[in-house]
């Protein structure tokens, strides 16, 4: 008989857990299948485990369905952190909550990453009662970093016990308001930076948090409840956009981004940009290099640097500190240097 270690999630071993960085939980097996296909580059996609959820891995990735509402979501959760401690690898692990919701003053197809996860009561907490007692959890998230090119915006979450009347819907079974109330509430939410609302955000961040990782939620909507209550029809809205987004957000993750210039970009304003930044710009054809705080872009003069390539590539990405070879040319080297100069360095976090 083979055991299963962790029963929800199929699981009976947790060694593949052991070099995880990355969490990414869905509602549906599907969209979980989609998910793990789209970080398949390297062909190492596998399914880990299948019960109630399913669990596969692929590259330093997890992707697990976690189904629908926060009580569903919370025994996923608990299961994926206990494999992760079996695993002993409890410290730097991102989950990301990859899902649908109904926007609020958006229009259907954005992208939200939430800033900050709201329950029924509207404040940023988990409520769950055990053995009698009631628990109030902080629901903490990281806002993620942000691909230029796609627009995602950034607002609260509101997670509800249910689709319908929590939701604010009257196309449920029951309806104890009116379309008056409705729009007064939906307007209320968008009046203090709601911009989306689904099931599970407020459950995930606290437990997410409560075990000391970080997490970060991006939900795609699939109407604007400003406007309207009926979902776009599925076939009509791009959910391979915000799949695509998450798998760009892991690689630029795995490059190595400290928490800070994750949460706030890594350009600190015109021309300054942190050591983050300048890591990843360690290639032939996107060079940087450093000589105290001033970077210069050498792409261009790779071919032509009189000390071959090679010095120029192993300083790449800020890897030495070029002070000194900048002291060691010439004046009229110097002036060169002067017209490859891109940005100057500045410390990740402040002060
Ligand atoms: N999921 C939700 O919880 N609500 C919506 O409106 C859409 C998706």
């Amino acid at each position: 008989m083979v055991l299963l270690l962790l029963h929800h999630l199929g699981l009976t071993s947790v060694h593949e857990f052991a070099d995880v960085k990355f969490i990414c939980v869905c509602g549906t097996n599907e969209r979980a299948h989609e998910i793990a296909k789209a970080f398949n580059v390297n062909n190492d996609m596998r399914e880990l485990g299948r019960s109630r959820f399913v669990v596969y891995k692929v590259q330093n990735v997890i992707v697990c369905s976690h189904g629908m509402g926060g009580p569903s979501i919370s025994i996923c959760l608990n299961e994926l952190i206990k494999a992760l401690n079996m695993a002993c690898n409890c410290a730097d692990v991102t989950f990301i909550r990859v899902g649908t919701s109904g926007g609020i003053g958006v229009p259907p197809g954005t992208i939200v990453c939430t800033t900050e996860a709201l329950n029924e009561d509207l404040e940023p907490f988990y409520l769950t009662n055990i053995m009698g007692k009631k628990m109030k959890y902080p629901a903490i998230l990281d806002t993620g970093d942000i691909e230029e090119e796609i627009v995602v915006v950034h607002g609260k979450t509101l997670s509800t016990n249910c689709f319908y009347e929590n939701q604010a819907r009257t196309d449920g079974a029951f309806c104890s308001f009116t379309q008056d109330d409705q729009r007064a509430y939906i307007r209320k939410l968008y009046s203090i930076g709601v911009r989306n609302i689904e099931m599970e955000i407020v459950t995930f961040a606290a437990i997410v948090h409560r075990a000391g990782l970080r997490a970060v939620a991006y939900c795609i909507t699939l109407v604007d409840r400003l406007e309207d209550q009926a979902l776009i029809p599925p076939e009509n809205i791009d959910v391979g956009k915000l799949i695509s987004t998450i798998v760009r957000i892991v690689g630029k993750m795995n490059k190595g981004l400290c928490r800070h210039c994750l949460a706030f970009g890594t350009r600190r304003g015109k021309d300054l940009v942190t050591r983050c930044e300048l890591r990843q710009h360690d290639r032939a054809e996107d060079l940087w290099i450093v000589a105290g705080d001033r970077v210069f872009g050498v792409s261009e003069f790779l071919l032509e640097h009189p000390g071959g390539q090679r010095s120029l590539l192993k300083r790449g990405g800020g890897a030495m500190d070029c002070l000194e070879d900048l002291a060691f040319h010439s004046q009229k080297g110097r002036w060169m240097w002067d017209n490859f100069q891109v940005a100057r360095l500045v410390e990740c976090a402040p002060g």
